[in-house]
């Protein structure tokens, strides 16, 4: 029988799945595997499921030469190099669409987050400082009605997209190519980053990261941005110079953010957390028991169909090395 690892226990439904084809062996402990102990863990496996955290590279290929597949339980893949796994013969996948509205609508929740201060009043609240209705308290940015940049309409920035029409918000993008389906239906105007960056009263990132979208955003970006500006990040964090962002947010050069990544996680810039006008989740962009599921059921089948059924799944990265 063929063996699959899974490097952090993950949504029962995927781990079911690949129960009836392989021998599964599921690493128990609620923490990532150091590379040295991923590279020994995985070895004599024929397929491995990987959280965005692993890091699987030309040394894992050579050292590992029995795993065929590599499942990303992520959409990004950054954390994977790709190219050097069809040098390698390796099939990669990952989880395109099972997240992409878990992700849009945490977008959504850190917009309003970051907006409207519901982290900072439930704070005081709990805190039991409380006094009563204050017609000056917790003034924030109104939503409707104003201009929304995104940057990067793949999937999850277009469901982002399509979610802001509710708010019948001007949407303004940027992307490597036009969608003309997307701007049909929501009237959005593809733009240059430079020009859209002054307009925009919010900006959501929702690009891959890669070396072209590396520091997309530093002190040169945020000094273009509104001192009303929100910003946005799900997507990944060194898509921002973090160190920038701080300084932009200390100094009020934009108005506030919410982020869901970071630069080097878990690590998180120095004194970030400690300002007022960011609301800083913990990477949970795909985490809802829905999106979860999905994801580890597409991971699964993915790797039953390449080791078993000698099928090319559609979430394949690299369908040449077949
Ligand atoms: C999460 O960050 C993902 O890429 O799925
Ligand atoms: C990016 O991976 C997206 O789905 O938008």
């Amino acid at each position: 029988m063929k063996k699959v690892y899974i490097t952090r226990p993950i949504m029962e439904a995927g781990i079911n799945l690949l129960k009836k084809y392989f021998e599964v062996t599921v690493q128990p402990e609620e923490r990532d595997l150091t590379d040295e102990e991923f590279l020994t863990a995985i070895s004599g496996y024929d397929g491995v499921l990987t959280m965005l955290t692993n890091k699987v590279d030309e040394n894992t290929f050579k050292s590992t030469p029995s795993v065929k597949v590599f499942a990303n339980y992520a959409v990004g893949f950054n954390n994977i190099d790709v190219d050097m796994a069809s040098d390698y013969g390796v099939a990669i996948t990952n989880t395109p669409n099972a997240l992409t509205m878990a992700t849009a609508e945490l977008a959504w929740g850190l917009l309003f987050a970051a907006s409207r201060h519901i982290v900072d009043s439930d704070r005081l609240t709990k805190e039991g400082n409380f006094i009563g209705w204050d017609p000056l308290g917790f003034l924030g940015q109104s939503i409707s009605g104003k201009k929304l940049g995104i940057i990067g309409a793949g999937r999850i920035g277009s469901a982002f997209a399509r979610m802001a029409k509710g708010f019948n918000m001007e949407i303004h993008y940027n992307s490597p190519s036009r969608k003309k389906d997307l701007e049909q239906e929501t009237g959005a105007i593809y733009e240059d980053l430079f020009k859209m960056l002054p307009k925009v009263d919010f900006l959501a990132i929702h690009c891959p990261y890669n070396l072209s979208t590396h520091h997309l955003i530093g002190e040169r970006e945020l000094a273009l941005m509104k001192p009303s500006a929100i910003l946005v990040n799900t997507a990944r964090g060194a898509i921002i110079d973090e160190e920038a962002l701080y300084t932009a947010l200390k100094e009020k050069v934009i108005y506030s953010a919410g982020l869901d990544v970071y630069e080097n996680e878990p690590e998180i810039y120095p004194g970030l957390t400690k300002l007022d006008n960011v609301v800083t989740c913990s990477h949970i962009g795909s985490g809802t028991y829905e999106s979860r599921e999905a994801m580890s059921l597409l991971a699964a089948k993915g790797l039953v169909d390449i080791l078993i059924n000698n099928k090319i799944p559609d979430n394949c990265l690299n369908k040449e090395v077949f």
